[in-house]
């Protein structure tokens, strides 16, 4: 249904810690669901397959960089990608049926120099990204056909990788604390996404790490629900926020096996998920029908 990336670039604003909670509530919600990690710090990777199975997939050289790198070459055909998804992600019950996972790797900082090396003959950033303009369609169509929702976790930067999923995606959510230095990080995303000519949409900003002593989180969410300046920039926020709460960040500690999605985040920030989740289900739906009208009206 969706391809959506989750990114800002302000660092520490929980893009990973949001993002794998929402995979995980919409696989759990009965959504093919696929997290890619396309952060060289691997932590949603690892939050999801834990440090064992994400060390397998380095060593058999099957994450996202090792696929960025199979897309370069001409033979490349669609029926590759399962070789880079990890099925039965996350520690709920085991691993959820529906959750898969395209780990990052820390070699992907280092991507366009591995390719020169290799002789593919894409000696630059701008080669690669004019090349994968042309191959961005293969991998859109696969996501779309084999996915309902794929979510994808970026580094606080536009890294080589951000570039291509911007190419990719159909939308963007922008998880921010309400306080002026996410915002502008916010702020110089947008930015950067219209100087660069990138035709994607904003889904929504998400109010994150939020307290409620904070008087400057009230003011933030107060001016930006009026569209005051420069807060009438950014993607119009999600209803759902989500509170700084130590139940969230302990839902991330390693062997916790909890049984359930609610036993995970306990019942009250699980329903809290439900809600975002919700929320991006129906601007997602909202979204397509929009993009389809266009479309046919385009060919009339
Ligand atoms: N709702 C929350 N309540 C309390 N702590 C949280 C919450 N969400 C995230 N955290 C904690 O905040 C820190 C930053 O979160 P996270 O790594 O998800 O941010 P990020 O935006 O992905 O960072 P980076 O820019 O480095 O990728 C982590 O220590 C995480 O456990
Ligand atoms: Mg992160």
């Amino acid at each position: 249904m969706s391809i959506l990336l989750f990114v800002n670039l302000k660092g520490g604003v929980a893009k990973t810690t949001n993002a794998v909670a929402v995979a995980e509530c919409l696989a759990d919600s009965g959504y093919r669901t696929l997290l890619i990690d396309a952060d060289h710090q691997c932590m949603s990777g690892e939050l999801l397959l834990g440090e064992g199975r994400l060390l397998n997939c380095e060593r058999k050289k099957s994450t996202l960089h090792d696929l960025l790198a199979a897309m370069l070459d001409d033979e490349f055909r669609s029926s590759q990608f399962p070789h880079y998804v990890i099925p039965n992600a996350s520690d709920i019950g085991g691993g959820l049926a529906r959750l898969s996972v395209i780990p990052c790797s820390f070699r992907i900082d280092d991507f366009s120099t591995n390719m020169a090396k290799a002789r593919r003959g894409h000696q630059s950033n701008d080669q690669f990204l004019a090349f994968f303009r042309n191959r961005r369609e293969v991998m859109r169509r696969w996501l779309h056909a084999n996915y309902d929702f794929t979510i994808v976790d970026c580094p606080p930067s536009i890294a080589l990788q951000v570039k291509v999923f911007l190419m990719v995606a159909d939308a963007f959510i922008v998880p921010s604390i309400p306080d002026r230095l996410s915002v502008r990080g916010s702020l110089y995303l947008h930015e950067r996404i219209q100087a660069q000519g990138i035709k994607i949409k904003g889904m929504g900003t998400l109010w994150s790490l939020y307290r409620d002593q904070n008087k400057m989180h009230h003011k933030v969410i107060e001016a930006t629900a009026k569209g005051v300046e420069p807060y009438n920039q950014l993607p119009r926020p999600f209803g759902t926020v989500i509170p700084n709460a130590a139940a969230i960040a302990e839902a991330t500690e390693p062997g916790r096996k909890p049984k359930t999605f609610n036993a995970k985040y306990t019942p009250p920030f699980a329903k809290l998920y439900h809600s975002l989740s919700g929320e991006i289900v129906q601007r997602s739906q909202w979204q397509r029908a929009e993009s389809n009208g266009a479309a046919v009206a385009a060919n009339v």
